[in-house]
Order: C-alpha cells, then sequence, then structure tokens
C-alpha cells in the first residue's frame, strides 16, 4: 500500500469528557464494535477518582493501566482507528491537554442529566484553540434528563461551538423510545441492552408517514414531526467543511451503557472526520504525505518497574513513514536514534512494529533522552510547535529532606517533570525550585516516585502564586527591567523560558500597567492570549 492509502485509512481522535459521564463505557463500546474486545468490562477504568489521593498502590496501578490503554486502536469498515485515552481525573488535565494536541479530532461525551460542566469547558477550550473537529454524543438517554433543546442552547452558550443534531430522540429517561436519524432518515428503536450489539433499525424516508405513528405511537410521532421541523427551521443544514474547521459540532443522542446509538456514532464520525492531518512547525506546514518522516513526543510514561528507569515515549507521526531501526534525528538533542523495540499498542496488546504511517501513535522505549515536545525527523531538522504548558495552579517549593540524597533528587525531579507530571521552574539565587500543577495529586505522586525510584525524600512548602506568566515583548530593555526590578518572583521554566510568579490578580495587573511593553501569557503558547 503507499503511504497515501494508509493515511487515508486512518483515524485519530480522542474522547473527553467530564468525569461520570460515560467515557470509558463509550471506549468500550467502541471497542466491542470493532471487534478489538470480546466482553464488557474488558476495559478497566482508567481512572482514580473515587480513590483517596493517597492510595498510592492505586496510583501505581492507576500508571499501569494507563499505559496499557493509552492507545486503542481497531479496525472497523476498512478504517484503521486509534483512539487515545485521556486521564477522567481533573489533576491530570495537563495530560489530557497534551495528547490533545496528538488527535485530528474528538467525540465529547455529555451527560443528558448535567449538561456542560466544569471540565467539559475547560478540555473545549483546549480543542477551540486549535480548531479541534468536535462531534457531541449527548449520553444516558435512558435517565431522565433536561430537554434536548436546552442542552443543545447551553452547549452553544457556554462552549461557544455552533451545533448542529444529526439524530434527535423521542422522549427521553422512562419515556425513551429511541433516536431519529436525519442523516440516514432511520428511525434506531431502543432497548435496553448492556451486553450485545443490536440496534433495531426502520427506514422512515417521509416523516408524515403513518409508520411512524405505528411504531412509536401518535402522540410521540407528532412530537417528533414538530420537533424536527424546529431543528430544520434553527440549525442550518450540516456541512462537513464547518465541522472539519472546528465551528459547528455535530450531534447524537444515545446511551452507551446500552450500546445504543453508539454504531450510528461510529459510523457517522467515519464518514465525516478527518483523516491524519498536518502540524505546524518551524519549517512550516507540514503535510502527512511529505515523503520524510516526521513526529513529534506528547506524553511520556514512566514504566511499571521501578528498578529500570525505562520510560515509554509517546510518538505522534505526523508524516512519512516510520520504520523500525532506522536512524532518525533527535532535533533537539543533535543526535541521531534508532528505535529497535517500538511498539504499537492494538486494544489491550502491545506488540512490536516495523513500521508505522502518519495518525499512527507509536511506543518508544525510553532511557531518558526524551521531553515532552520533542521531535524527530528524517532528512532536514526542524522542531514542531504546540505543546503549550499551561499556568498551573498549585504552586510549591521542593525541599530536600536528605541532603545526602541531593543529586538523586535533582535527578528525579528532572526527569519526573520531562514526563510531565508537573512543571519545574527554577529560581535564582540557590536553584531553588518551584513545583506546579494542576492538581494536589501530583505532589502526592512526585513524592512517592521521588522516593520509590530514586531513593529521594522531599517535602513541599506552599508558595501563594496565582499563576506563572510568560512574557512576550518588542521591548528587551523593559523585559531586562523588569526581571531586574522583579527578581524574587521570576523564574525559568523547563525550556529556559523566564516566567513571572504573580502572587495576585492585582499585582499581576500592576506589573502589566508599569510596564506596557511586556505581554503576559497564561499558558506558553504565545498565539492564546490573556484570559
Ligand atoms: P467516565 O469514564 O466518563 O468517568 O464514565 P463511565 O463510563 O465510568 O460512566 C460513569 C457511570 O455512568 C457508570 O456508572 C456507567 O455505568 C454509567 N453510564 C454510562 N453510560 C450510561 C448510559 O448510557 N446510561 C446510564 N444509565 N448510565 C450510564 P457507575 O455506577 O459509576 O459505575 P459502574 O459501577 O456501572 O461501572
Amino acid at each position: 500500500m503507499t503511504n497515501q492509502s494508509e493515511i487515508e485509512k486512518r483515524r485519530t481522535f480522542a474522547i473527553i469528557s467530564h468525569p461520570d459521564a460515560g467515557k470509558t463505557t463509550l471506549t468500550e463500546k467502541l471497542l466491542l464494535f470493532g471487534g478489538a474486545i470480546q466482553t464488557a468490562g474488558a476495559v478497566k477504568n482508567n481512572k482514580i477518582k473515587k480513590t483517596a489521593t493517597s492510595d498510592f498502590m492505586e496510583i501505581e496501578k492507576q500508571r499501569g493501566i494507563s499505559v496499557a490503554t493509552s492507545v486503542m486502536a481497531f479496525n472497523y469498515l476498512g478504517k484503521q482507528i486509534n483512539i487515545l485515552d485521556t486521564p477522567g481525573h481533573k489533576d491530570f488535565a495537563e495530560d489530557t491537554y497534551r495528547t490533545l494536541t496528538a488527535v485530528d479530532s474528538v467525540i465529547l461525551i455529555i451527560d443528558c442529566a448535567s449538561g456542560v460542566e466544569a471540565q467539559t469547558k475547560r478540555l473545549m477550550e483546549v480543542c477551540r484553540m486549535r480548531k479541534t473537529p468536535v462531534i457531541i454524543f449527548i449520553n444516558k438517554m435512558d435517565r431522565e434528563g433536561r430537554d434536548p433543546f436546552d442542552l443543545l442552547d447551553e452547549l452553544e452558550d457556554i462552549l461557544k461551538i455552533g451545533v448542529r443534531p444529526l439524530s434527535w430522540p423521542i422522549g427521553i429517561g422512562a419515556t425513551f423510545q429511541g433516536v431519529y436519524n436525519i442523516y440516514n432518515k432511520e428511525l434506531n428503536l431502543f432497548a435496553a441492552n448492556k451486553t450485545k450489539i443490536s440496534e433495531e433499525v426502520i427506514s422512515i424516508e417521509d416523516l408524515d408517514s403513518p409508520d411512524l405513528d405505528d411504531v412509536v405511537g401518535e402522540g410521540p410521532a407528532a412530537e417528533l414531526r414538530e420537533e424536527l421541523e424546529l431543528v430544520e427551521g434553527v440549525y442550518d443544514q450540516f456541512d462537513r467543511d464547518t465541522y472539519l474547521s472546528g465551528e459547528v459540532a455535530p450531534v447524537f443522542f444515545g446511551s452507551a451503557i446500552n450500546n445504543f446509538g453508539v454504531k450510528e456514532l461510529l459510523e457517522a464520525f467515519l464518514d465525516i472526520s478527518p483523516a491524519p492531518i498536518g502540524r505546524s512547525s518551524s519549517a512550516g506546514f507540514i503535510e502527512p504525505d511529505a515523503d520524510n518522516f516526521s513526529g513529534f513526543v506528547f506524553k511520556i510514561h514512566a514504566n511499571l518497574d521501578p528498578k529500570h528507569r525505562d520510560r515509554i515515549a509517546f510518538l505522534r507521526i505526523v508524516s512519512g513513514k516510520f520504520e523500525r531501526n532506522t536512524f532518525y534525528n533527535h532535533v533537539r538533542q543533535e543526535k541521531k536514534m534508532k528505535f529497535p523495540n517500538p511498539t504499537s499498542f492494538m486494544a489491550q496488546d502491545k506488540s512490536i512494529i516495523d513500521e508505522a504511517y502518519p495518525g499512527d501513535v507509536i511506543g518508544l522505549y525510553d532511557t531518558g533522552n526524551f521531553k515532552i515536545g520533542d521531535t524527530l525527523t528524517e532528512g532536514t531538522t526542524f522542531t514542531y510547535k504546540g505543546i503549550p504548558s499551561f499556568s498551573p495552579e498549585i504552586f510549591m517549593e521542593l525541599e530536600n529532606k536528605d541532603p545526602m540524597k541531593s543529586k538523586q533528587l535533582e535527578k528525579g525531579i528532572q526527569q519526573l517533570t520531562d514526563e510531565g507530571v508537573a512543571q519545574l521552574f527554577v529560581q535564582q539565587p540557590g536553584n531553588r525550585k518551584i513545583v506546579g500543577t494542576v492538581g494536589q495529586l501530583q505532589f502526592e505522586v512526585i513524592k512517592y516516585r521521588l522516593e520509590n525510584e530514586y531513593g529521594a525524600k522531599c517535602d513541599f512548602t506552599p508558595k501563594r502564586y496565582f499563576k506563572a506568566c510568560w512574557m512576550t515583548t518588542d521591548n528587551q530593555e523593559q523585559l531586562e527591567q523588569f526581571i531586574r526590578a522583579k527578581t524574587v518572583h521570576i523564574a525559568e521554566d523547563k525550556d529556559n523560558n523566564y516566567v513571572f510568579l504573580a502572587e495576585t490578580p492585582f499585582l499581576l495587573q500592576m506589573a502589566q500597567s508599569d510596564y506596557p511593553d511586556i505581554t503576559f501569557h497564561f499558558t506558553s503558547d504565545f498565539k492564546i492570549e490573556q484570559e
């Protein structure tokens, strides 16, 4: 097969949701459809939300499971589908943001009773920023939930994205009878069924047909006709281009646990979702069908065996063809590397692969060569842009509790932050280390892993910072002046960029008005403006 036909076959996406909306359930059902697993329950819950934060065994287990389920690939209707898993726990939000740089589209799940929730909003901001195409699946229609029109309004208002229903529910909760597929003009009748994949589908070409009344009853049929008329009046016709540009999200309704609406979702996804898309780089936009191989690392995972400090770097292939045992440029380190054991992840089996194509995610064994965001290329060297760091929410100063082990501590914290467990900011004088995270849980993970994997002991002292701000300016002199004046609040990030650690919104505002030529950013990706 040519590279082009391999590219066209692939669909690489993530399922995102607020915890509990049904991400694990939907993922599992998709794998069932794809024949990648045989029984429900095979995908372990990749989440630790129901566990006490101090349950380290659970954290360890979670790490193990999430390696296995990080990428789930399966074939369906001639397409190779790569689902990239994202952690459910909000404390790992940064991990999810990074994973979103490696996908070409997402399926967003909304719980029909809860509507848009905090995490949904944040995840969608990242998708909007990257113009990622989104399909929305409104789940749990077998339960009492909100009026579909209200839900759609809320999606548009809060997520700031246009919507276009492609299916419409008949009733909800106790009165839920199924959905009408607007796209295929078919009625899918609901039957609660947690184990089998079976959907009764009746073709209803003409909504005025009395067949509709016979099947769902006169009242619900009349309501459906009325609601669909409203849908057609209110929402623009579905247009694939506005979906691909991330402006409009098609919406489906269903019940993942009952296998209902899942097949329809998957097939529509295969019809409209984008094949692997290129990425921006320091050498311009790189198309997937470029001759030379290139890719970037978006995730690094510590291996399970604490005696070996191997890690797995997850590489998204952007262009060309990746081949085993072939030398490629590790651009940041300016060296050539080859990989004897690259792995693919077919459902839960890891296996060594000889070649991989754009859209694929492969695991590379790493002994400390990679950092998140690293680029591998063949031939010319360039770097991919756009694995942003977001300002952490919680900041703590790292204190060494065992002076005999300071080397280990230094190495450990460096490696853990390369993995993206947390962000590290170094302050001078004294090389003081400020660790920043999105949630409290990472501090527990860091402490535990430093001790178990590096033999180092540490403590954390809370720092009252509001945000870490990256800075840009055309006035270098003013920036230098600012850095001198604020030394105690300036630190360097992992790439030696200066950041201003602002203690309060007020102090940030002051800094902004005193130094008008400096722009302060809450993310290291400067394309995104300050909130
Ligand atoms: P998450 O990964 O997004 O956190 O959600 P998950 O799939 O674990 O689903 C959260 C809960 O919602 C689970 O129940 C799951 O069974 C349930 N659920 C998922 N889809 C549907 C649906 O279509 N209808 C209904 N009624 N429930 C659904 P749980 O009690 O938290 O866990 P479990 O004991 O069932 O595993």
